[in-house]
């Protein structure tokens, strides 16, 4: 009998959700009366128009509407209901624009409504945008469903965290947002984070974004009707309809209106576009200092060393491992990063270990989850933990505080940086989590760490005696391993439930049904969402108390929109696998140009699994493209150092010259994007709108305006085919003239430990002359012009110059140059005096020798001219090449 109800148990479920889908078509929707217009804003009430249909939850009778053209390119639709009982995303979290200020007065997009049933469209001239005809609005306690109609065959992008195709399908597609521990980061499921928006490319007829600002679990169902008719609908368990529609017309028009809602990204130090090495698994502090000392054998430039869980006492935060990262030696090892212009990160984990001192200053100060008066428990790294509450007025002090005394320059480990993660929250106790420490990896650890040893030790130079081989501490790894919303919810498992990977709602995190502390007490069942992102901006208050006048880097997991103006994120635990080599861009694009988060990257080489010499040659290279590079690995895999190998070495030699070379480049496109949210790295569609062979790739990518990076795919491959636009490009390596003609060109013989790279004609591009061991000294090294023209023989390009890490820059200078036929020009401002001159100009695309200038010197491989200058950067300049 067990046994047929077992069986029968999953067609009863089908047949109940068949019921309420067919009952959600005869939803009635709301009827608009009230309708007020006044200035740049409408209001309406929406009255429920027929019976209720309750059919997850119950209807909420009475909402309502505003409508507000806050800019020229932005309109604001909110409906919520009457009583604002229901929740809605903090403004502390996510802080909304000032829709006082600038009311647009020539709006580029125009809402206009049906009164009953209730629906309505956005529009751009004739375009329509979004269209809720014909399906109602339907407004429950625990659900919310909203379908726009769209055009036959749409190229959408956004909708993260997920790994799947940067143009998202658009048949039987489901887009789950909810934070979760997704190790693998398997396509086709929810990740980390949450960006509730999407980009609509319409070619010709234009671009356009919207933004569902929820932080409730939802699923965005992407699909066609049995008639063929194209829609996407949101299904949420919470919160209100609240859309910001986004006018572009252009995509980096898009992006640059979205970061007026959520904020510009932070701007990056300049020593954070060096190259990170870190891994999951280093035995103790020798064995760090050993790899350090090996990238500098090896010739690769280390800008920054990372430590994992590895360093804690049993893996429980604000700790050190006595044995195996002592105090004493953990200073020694970070002072002698700095003497050697090298930094150091190390990560933190949200969740403390029940017992310690931490943990009771916290219980102290009352920071944490709590269940029936109790502190709530889960089980993560150090076993049994608690769980900060990011809501309660005490946790920024006692975190700052926990900041203050263990990364004390003076008496503790003096970080430059920081690495948050597991902030979903991940727990291992799924749910319901009765006995915590059943799921505790106190007793249950991944393998001992692999010997990382070179096979024959040499000694470590300039590090102190101690740090020599054979000094390790050998010892075998310790045993670590607004408001409540309305009341009456099922907050564990609502009606509606949600593709959610990890299963129910509270699986694998904190309980959703925990009310947070403060005044308003919100429920984490809407909030679970925010949790990465509130620890972000804490930590980041943190970093600040104590170094205030610098940047600080943080690189979280989890992350919500607009979490991109605190942090940088990496791109979670990926494996070592050429398909995740692969989907590593689109994801980086969609952070970088979508999402506003653009201080981003991939665990380089891969994470989980054991890489190849050739797989990670190719990420060497790939990675030295990541807006944030970082090799890191998983403790059960073999090491991945790029210094093993000595084609990862070469590679990885190569492709960090040509980065620290175009540093500035970087530099320069990263800032204009926190000054205006004009996105740095772009997927290719941003540059050329118009061609529509380039929306679909997401298998190359522009690292500026001016560089399109064309990465081998496979494995074995020495050759990719990379589409090419109608335009004219030059070849990094050889200078050589190549005319796109919008199709695909087969680029051949590319080693393992090359990457494809074209100039597009028309840019200037400030090089340094030389790349270096570190960043500091790479601002040492003079500057060399490249200036690669267009058909016209004209180009044009900027640098951005500062003292690389000023929270607060006092001095800047925004150089602008313009080269034409023959003259290079050079104006803008020039507050910052970089001591450093311009060495050389360059000017591609020469197929001969010019007569009329002099002292220039003609290289009739590269087809170009190089002239000798010595040129200051404080001033402008007319210079003839
Ligand atoms: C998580 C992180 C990973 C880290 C590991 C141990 O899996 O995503 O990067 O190495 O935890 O801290």
């Amino acid at each position: 009998m067990r046994r047929l109800l077992l069986l029968l148990a999953p067609l009863v479920g089908a047949a109940l959700i068949d019921t309420r889908s067919s009952h959600l078509e005869n939803c009635s929707g709301y009827k608009a009366m009230n309708i007020r217009e006044q200035g740049q804003s409408l209001t309406a009430d929406l009255v429920l128009a027929g019976d209720h249909c309750d059919v997850y939850g119950t209807d909420l009778e009475n909402l309502k509407l505003l409508v507000e053209y806050q800019t020229d390119d932005r309109l604001h639709v909110l409906i919520s209901d009457r009583d604002e009982e229901v929740y809605q995303v903090p403004t502390s979290v996510v802080p909304r624009p000032d829709a006082t200020s600038h009311h647009g007065s020539n709006p580029n997009i125009r809402f206009d409504f049906e009164a009953e049933p209730f629906s309505f469209r956005v529009l751009r001239g004739d375009e329509v945008l979004f269209d809720t005809s014909e399906t109602s609005l339907v407004f429950e306690t625990q659900y919310l469903r909203l379908r726009t109609w769209l055009p036959k065959n749409p190229y959408l992008y956004g909708l993260g965290e997920h790994s799947d195709p940067l143009r998202l399908p658009i048949k039987n597609y489901t887009r789950t947002l909810w934070s979760r521990d997704a190790y693998g980061i398997p396509e086709n499921t929810n990740l980390y984070g949450n960006h509730p928006i999407y980009v609509d490319h319409r070619g010709a007829e234009g671009t356009h974004g919207v933004f569902f600002l929820n932080s409730n679990g939802m699923d965005i169902k992407v699909d066609q009707t049995d008639d063929g008719r194209q829609f996407l609908e949101y299904n949420t368990i919470g919160g209100v309809v609240d859309l910001y529609f986004l006018a572009g017309p252009s995509p980096k028009e898009v992006a640059k209106q979205y970061s007026e809602i959520v904020g510009l990204p932070a701007m990056q130090a300049y020593w954070t576009f060096g190259f990170h090495n870190c891994r999951y698994g280093h035995r103790d502090v020798y064995d760090v200092a050993e790899a350090v000392s090996n990238y500098s054998h090896a010739h690769i430039p280390l800008e920054t060393m990372w430590t994992d869980i590895d360093y804690m006492d049993r893996r429980r935060v604000f700790t050190l491992d006595p044995e195996r990262f002592p105090l004493e030696k953990m200073r020694e090892l970070v002072d002698y990063l700095h003497k050697h212009d090298q930094h150091y990160i190390v990560m933190v984990d949200p969740a403390v270990s029940d017992n310690n001192g931490a943990a009771n200053r916290g219980k102290g100060q009352n920071v944490f989850l709590k269940r029936g008066g109790e502190w709530y428990q889960g089980a993560v790294w150090p076993g049994v933990t608690v769980f900060p509450d990011w809501f309660a007025p005490t946790t920024q002090d006692w975190w700052d505080g926990e900041f203050a005394r263990f990364f004390n320059p003076d008496t503790g480990v003096d970080i430059d940086g920081l690495w948050i993660d597991m902030n979903e929250a991940s727990n291992f106790c799924p749910w319901p989590c009765q006995d915590p420490a059943a799921y505790s990896v106190e007793n249950d650890l991944p393998p001992a760490a692999p010997d990382v040893r070179p096979s024959s030790p040499r000694p470590l130079p300039g590090f102190p005696a101690d740090f020599q081989p054979g000094k390790s501490s050998g010892k075998v790894r310790r045993t670590a391993g607004n408001k409540a919303g309305l009341p009456n919810r099922e907050l564990v498992s609502p009606p509606y439930q949600i593709a959610n990977a990890a299963g129910s709602l509270s699986n694998k995190t904190i309980d959703t049904d925990l009310i947070h502390q403060g005044e308003d007490a919100y429920a984490e069942y809407d909030t679970h969402n925010l949790y990465g992102t509130m620890m972000s901006s804490a930590s980041r208050h943190a970093m600040s108390e104590r170094r205030p006048s610098v940047r600080p880097l943080i690189i979280t997991r989890s992350t919500f929109a607009g979490a991109g103006a605190h942090v940088g994120h990496w791109l979670g635990d990926n494996l070592s696998e050429w398909g995740k080599y692969r989907t590593s861009i689109r994801q980086m694009l969609a952070f970088a140009a979508i999402f506003q988060i653009p201080m981003v990257g991939s665990d380089i080489c891969g994470f989980g699994g054991n890489t190849t010499e050739e797989l990670c040659a190719r990420w060497a290279t790939l990675g030295a493209f990541n807006p944030f590079y970082r090799n890191h690995n998983s403790i059960d895999s073999i090491p991945q150092e790029f210094y093993r190998w000595p084609t990862v070495a070469d590679a990885a030699r190569r492709a960090i010259a040509i980065r620290y070379r175009l540093l500035d480049y970087l530099y320069t496109a990263f800032h204009r994007q926190t000054q205006t949210g004009e996105p740095f790295l772009q997927p290719m569609f941003y540059v050329y709108p118009d061609d529509s062979k380039s929306f679909a790739n997401e298998a190359q990518f522009f690292y500026g305006d001016s560089l399109l990076v064309s990465p081998v795919q496979d494995v074995g491959e020495t050759s990719v085919d990379a589409y090419l636009p109608k335009d004219l490009f030059y070849d990094w390596y050889t200078g050589a003239k190549v005319q796109g003609k919008g199709a695909n060109k087969t680029l051949t013989n590319v080693g393992v430990t090359e990457i494809p790279i074209h100039i597009r004609g028309g840019s200037i591009i400030p090089l340094r002359a030389e790349s270096a061991m570190t960043t500091k000294e790479l601002r040492r090294r003079g500057f060399e012009i490249l200036v690669a023209p267009n058909k016209k023989g004209y180009a044009s390009g900027s640098l951005y110059l500062d003292d690389g890490e000023s929270l607060e820059v006092e001095n800047s200078s925004e150089i602008q140059f313009e080269y034409n036929k023959g003259r290079l020009s050079i104006r803008g401002l020039f507050g910052y005096h970089p001591n450093v001159a311009i060495e050389a100009i360059t000017i591609l695309g020469q197929d001969r020798p010019r007569k009329q200038a002099r002292g220039v010197d003609y290289d009739a491989a590269r087809q170009s001219v190089t002239k000798k200058v010595n040129v200051s950067l404080s001033g402008p300049a007319e210079i003839d090449v």
